[in-house]
């Protein structure tokens, strides 16, 4: 008999499919009442499809006695409880590698479009305000100084992607790394030397408010934060203050900590680009996250290697 699958979020459509062909699949928010369906389902289920807008608590880990796998359709995986996972001996699957380069994009775009108003300027154009006079200046990004917190896989594919800009490297985590960039064990101190503080590092509990106003003041007023991680990792709230008085530029954010909910005060922010989470959205990257997901479920229930773990 097939296994059951618990999907609380969806797969890309051909992946959706290739996993209802091997699996039994309950589509969790296609169901009526979901309390309902997972009291229906709850001894069967020996399987979830998780993606980091989806949380995985450790209710509904208790609830399900016969969970084997949790197959998360993302690299991050915050929104899971790992230690209730970890109690019960219940694997967890993410998906690295596969979304590096388009997330390692994001950031460049990000660091493009705040520093040259490109969002600004596309408006300034539609509107007609150029027919009035020149745009106000932009701020260059050649030859300025990246600060990357975080040099993972993510970290050092925005890293090369900034040298091509003969951008100068520095970054901060908790060890140094073997790469040929200047080391920070301080963040205070790393931010009051760059340009650009890019947040490239895991979410979750450790580095939950790393970038706090002192962070955000060594930065300075002509310093700009990208947020291309988990919106946990920056206090929306020092954030919030630091933009609105100009303590730092600007910011180029992707991430937020209440997703879908962005701050409405950003909304007026001139000196602010705001995207919905997009890092991985594109067909191709996520085609190939969602076939990860298949895969590690494909291989655990045939006792077959897992692709890629995480690590307990
Ligand atoms: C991830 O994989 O963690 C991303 O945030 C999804 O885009």
């Amino acid at each position: 008999m097939a296994q059951t699958i618990l999907a609380l979020g969806s797969l890309m459509p051909k992946e959706m499919e290739a996993l209802e062909s091997h699996f039994s699949v309950i589509r969790l928010w296609k169901e009526k009442d979901p309390e309902a369906a997972l009291q229906k389902y709850k001894n069967e289920i020996t399987g979830i499809v998780s993606t980091w807008e989806t949380p995985v608590s450790e209710r509904l880990i208790a609830a399900l006695p016969n969970l084997e796998i949790i197959g998360q359709c993302a690299v991050g995986i915050d929104n899971i409880d790992l230690k209730a996972a970890k109690a019960r001996g219940i694997i967890v699957t993410n998906t690295p590698g596969v979304l590096t380069d388009d997330t390692a994009d994001i950031a460049l775009a990000l660091i493009l479009a705040t520093a040259r108003r490109i969002v600004e300027a596309d408006m300034y154009v539609r509107v007609g305000k150029w027919l009035n006079g020149d745009m106000p200046l932009g701020t260059s990004v050649s030859g300025k100084t990246a600060g990357i917190i975080g040099m993972g896989r993510i970290g050092r594919a925005i890293a090369k992607r900034c040298e091509a800009f003969n951008m100068k490297i520095i970054y901060n985590s908790p060890h140094k790394k073997d790469v040929p960039y200047e080391y920070y064990k301080d963040l205070k101190v790393m931010a009051a030397a760059c340009d650009f503080l890019v947040v490239a590092c895991s979410g979750g509990a450790p580095t939950q408010n790393l970038v706090d106003y002192k962070v955000l003041e060594s930065l300075g007023p002509k310093g700009i934060v990208v947020n291309i991680a988990r919106g946990s990792v920056i206090n929306e709230n020092d954030l919030l203050i630091a933009l609105r008085n100009k303590v730092i530029g600007g910011a180029g954010l992707d991430v937020y900590t209440k997703e879908p909910h962005v701050p409405e005060a950003m909304f007026s922010m001139d000196n602010v680009v705001l995207l919905p989470h997009v890092g991985s959205a594109t067909h191709e990257t996520r085609s190939k996250m969602s076939q990860l997901v298949v895969d590690n479920l494909l291989a655990h229930f045939s006792g077959q290697p897992l692709k890629t773990p995480v690590a307990a």
